[in-house]
């Protein structure tokens, strides 16, 4: 694991954004290789982190070393924000950060099964339960599989490439993570001089099928709108356009922006008062500096907003 794959993306922006400091509590609740926790820390601030993936322990000690009780790991998903706060006893948060996808560490560790680039087992899950991505390429339907690749990935070829996988499964099933990407690229004809991998859109499928990354987002969201009281900020930072897309959704319609349906109906009712008040209009990218200094961090986008002293708005079910 190379020392770039740690360093920690729109940094500044984010504290910025989130204010920490002595006496504020924030909640990182996607703790990583814990870049953001220590800066957090290290402006004085408590710390309750939030992780599914087990192995972010590792990055934890450091931490607790030399900031002790004043930070804390919970390994758990941030849709179950609300029950892993309450049971740290910890009270109301002044800020709540999300810094959405997988880390560099689990894109570079070949084993994890996240890569086409490093072969490895065809996993894909940055928790340890649930279904592989070979459990899901291998046994699900095949209208499921061209669904997932079209609707996660945006590939435009999605029929063509799940009946290839299909046709391919029924003699040999996929196992590994380059097995999977010659197929991908096989059914696409090839790589035609694409600047990317002609498997990368199936992958990034794949993935936030495997991890239900979607929906976890949108429960992430509205558990933390539960969680800030009056002043609280909201910060969250983005890597791909579905991602953003609901963030931006979200923000958007909790600060009042979404257009009435119609001036024939009645005005806001109490419980449709803004929730949130954005703290920038549009999104926040990177400046030249960071993209010099890491690439990575090309497709990064903030959102921030300041909680109001509404309630929450009612979510669908
Ligand atoms: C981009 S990394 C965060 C990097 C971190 N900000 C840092 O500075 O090191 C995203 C992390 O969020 C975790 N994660 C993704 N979805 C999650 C979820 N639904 N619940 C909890 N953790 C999640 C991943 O396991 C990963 O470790």
């Amino acid at each position: 694991m190379s020392e770039a794959a740690h360093i920690p993306v729109l940094l500044a922006e984010v504290l910025d954004a989130a204010q920490p400091g002595p006496g504020r509590l924030v909640v990182d609740a996607t703790f990583g290789a814990g870049g953001y926790s220590r800066a957090f820390l290290e402006r004085g601030a408590r710390v309750i982190a939030f992780d599914r993936d087990p192995s972010a322990a590792g990055f934890a000690e450091p931490l607790k070393a030399d900031f002790g009780e004043r930070f804390a790991l919970v390994l758990r998903r941030f849709s179950e924000l609300e029950a892993g706060l309450a049971a740290t006893g910890a009270g109301a948060p002044d800020a709540i950060v999300f810094d959405l996808g997988v880390s560099s560490m689990q894109l570079d560790e070949a084993e994890r099964g996240f890569s086409f680039m490093r072969d490895g087992p065809l996993d894909m899950r940055m928790g340890a339960e649930g279904p592989t991505a070979a459990d899901l390429v291998n046994t699900a339907e095949p209208e499921e599989l061209a669904d997932i690749f079209w609707t996660y990935g945006e590939e435009r070829a999605s029929r063509r490439i799940a009946a290839v996988l299909v046709r391919r499964r029924a003699e040999r099933p996929f196992a590994r993570t380059a097995d999977l990407a010659d197929t991908v690229e096989a059914a696409l004809g090839g790589r035609r001089g694409a600047p990317t991998h002609p498997a990368t859109r199936v992958f990034q499928a794949l993935r936030i099928a495997v991890n239900d990354e979607l929906r976890e987002i949108e429960v992430g969201l509205a558990a933390a709108e539960h969680l800030l009281p009056e002043g609280g900020r909201l910060v969250v930072v983005a890597f791909h356009s579905l991602e953003d897309r609901i963030v931006k959704a979200f923000l958007t319609e909790r600060a009042g922006r979404t257009p009435q349906t119609s001036r024939h109906l009645p005005p806001r009712t109490e419980a449709a008062r803004p929730s949130f008040a954005l703290l920038a209009r549009g999104a926040v990218a990177p400046g030249a500096a960071e993209l010099a200094a890491n690439p990575r961090a090309r497709s990064a986008k903030l959102r921030a907003a300041v909680r109001t002293d509404a309630p929450p708005w009612r979510t669908a079910a």
